[in-house]
C-alpha cells in the first residue's frame, strides 16, 4: 500500500516520522518472506497518538512491526502500511536492579548489557532473536524462564484510549506465549527488575543455554522460531517428528531436519508455500493425535 495523501506526507517531518517507500517485508523478517508496503519509522514516542489519529482519519490501515522474528507476512502488495519504532540511544538505562528498556532495543543485546552490569535472570532468552517489545507482547520464554516475571512497568500506546499509558506489572497478565495486551496496543518501553548476579555466573548460564539451543535448533537458517505452541503437557516438535515429517516441504518451505517445530525458508519460499506447509502439518497432527495445534508464529496474511 502506498501513502498518497499529501496531508499525511506533509505532517510526517514535524512528527519525527520517516517514510520508507515500498519496503520489502522479506528484508525485515527472519523468515525472509513477505511482500511490499510503505513503512513509517517513528523516532519519538510522543508523536504516536497524533500520527495514529491522522492515519485513522484518512482510513489508512496499519500494523506494528517489531523485530520481525516471529512473523509470517503475506506475498505481493500488502493492504496495510507498517509502523516501526526507531531505537533511541541509549536504549537501556540501569538504576540499581531496574532496567529501563526501549521496546525497539534488541533483546539479545539488552540481556548481555544487563549481564555485564551483574543483572541476571534472563539467561534463557539469549539467542532469541527480535526486539524487547516483541518479547514482551508474546511473553517470550525459554529454558524455564519468561520475560513477564521481571516486568514491573510497561509504557504503551493503547489503541482503546488512543493515549500513551503506563501499566504496572500486576495490571498485565503474562501466560505461556500470551499476554493481556490488545492486538493493536503498541509496546513502547518496559521497566524490568532483575536479580543481582555476578557476570561470570550469568555467563555460565548463557553458555549452557547457547549450547542447548545450538544442538537442537536450526540457528543459521531462515525461520521464525517455533511455528506452533506446545499443547498443554505435550511437545509440538516431538509430535511432528514422530510422524516422520522432518524435511517435508512445499516449494522452498521445509520442516527443519534439526527441530520439527521450526519451519525454514530454504531458498525462495513464498508465504503461500509456508502457509500450505503449516496447514498440511497441522492436519496430519490433528488426524494422528486428535490435537489442534495453535500457531505460535504471528501471521499477517490479509
Ligand atoms: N523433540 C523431538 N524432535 C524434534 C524437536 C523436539 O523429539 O524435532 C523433543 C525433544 O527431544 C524434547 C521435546 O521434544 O524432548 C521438547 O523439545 P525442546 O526442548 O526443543 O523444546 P520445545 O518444547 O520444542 C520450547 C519452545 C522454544 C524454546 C525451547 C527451549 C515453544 C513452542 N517452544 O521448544 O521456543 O526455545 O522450548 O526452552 O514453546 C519459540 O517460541 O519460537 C521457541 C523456539
Amino acid at each position: 500500500m502506498r501513502i498518497e495523501d499529501a496531508k499525511i506526507i506533509g505532517a510526517l517531518p514535524e512528527l519525527s516520522v520517516e517514510l520508507r517507500r515500498a519496503s520489502s517485508l522479506a528484508e525485515l523478517t527472519s523468515l525472509a518472506i513477505g511482500g511490499t508496503t510503505d513503512l513509517l519509522r517513528i523516532k519519538k514516542h510522543e508523536s504516536i497518538p497524533g500520527l495514529l489519529s491522522l492515519l485513522d482519519s484518512h482510513r489508512v490501515p496499519h500494523r506494528f512491526l517489531g523485530g520481525g522474528s516471529n512473523l509470517l507476512v503475506g506475498d505481493g502488495e500488502l493492504p496495510w502500511i507498517v509502523l516501526q519504532l526507531a531505537s533511541p540511544e541509549p536504549d537501556v538505562v540501569l538504576e540499581g536492579n531496574f532496567a529501563q528498556v526501549d521496546a525497539a532495543a534488541d533483546l539479545g543485546r539488552m540481556v548481555t548489557y544487563c549481564a555485564k552490569h551483574d543483572l541476571g535472570g534472563m539467561e534463557g532468552l539469549i539467542g532469541v532473536p527480535g526486539t524487547v517489545g516483541g518479547a514482551l507482547r508474546m511473553n517470550a520464554g525459554a529454558y524455564g524462564m519468561q520475560i513477564g516475571s521481571y516486568v514491573r512497568e510497561v509504557k504503551l500506546y493503547r489503541a482503546a484510549t488512543r493515549q500513551i499509558e503506563i501499566l504496572r506489572g500486576e495490571q498485565i497478565s503474562f501466560e505461556y506465549r500470551h499476554t493481556s495486551f490488545a492486538p493493536d496496543d503498541m509496546m513502547l518501553a518496559v521497566k524490568l527488575e532483575l536479580p543481582s548476579k555476578a557476570y561470570r555466573e550469568i555467563l555460565q548460564g548463557i553458555r549452557i543455554c547457547n549450547e542447548k539451543r545450538r544442538s537442537s535448533q536450526p540457528l543459521g537458517q531462515k525461520s521464525a522460531g517455533c511455528i506452533f505452541k506446545n499443547p498443554p503437557g505435550a511437545s509440538a516438535g516431538r509430535m511432528i517428528d514422530e510422524l516422520g515429517l522432518k524435511g517435508l516441504g512445499v516449494g522452498d518451505a521445509r520442516v527443519s531436519d534439526r527441530h520439527a517445530n521450526f519451519f525454514v525458508n530454504a531458498g525462495k519460499a513464498s508465504a503461500k508455500d509456508m502457509l500450505a506447509l503449516i496447514a498440511d502439518v497441522r492436519e496430519r497432527v490433528r488426524s494422528a493425535f486428535s490435537v489442534e495445534l495453535e500457531h505460535e508464529v504471528v501471521i499477517w496474511n490479509a
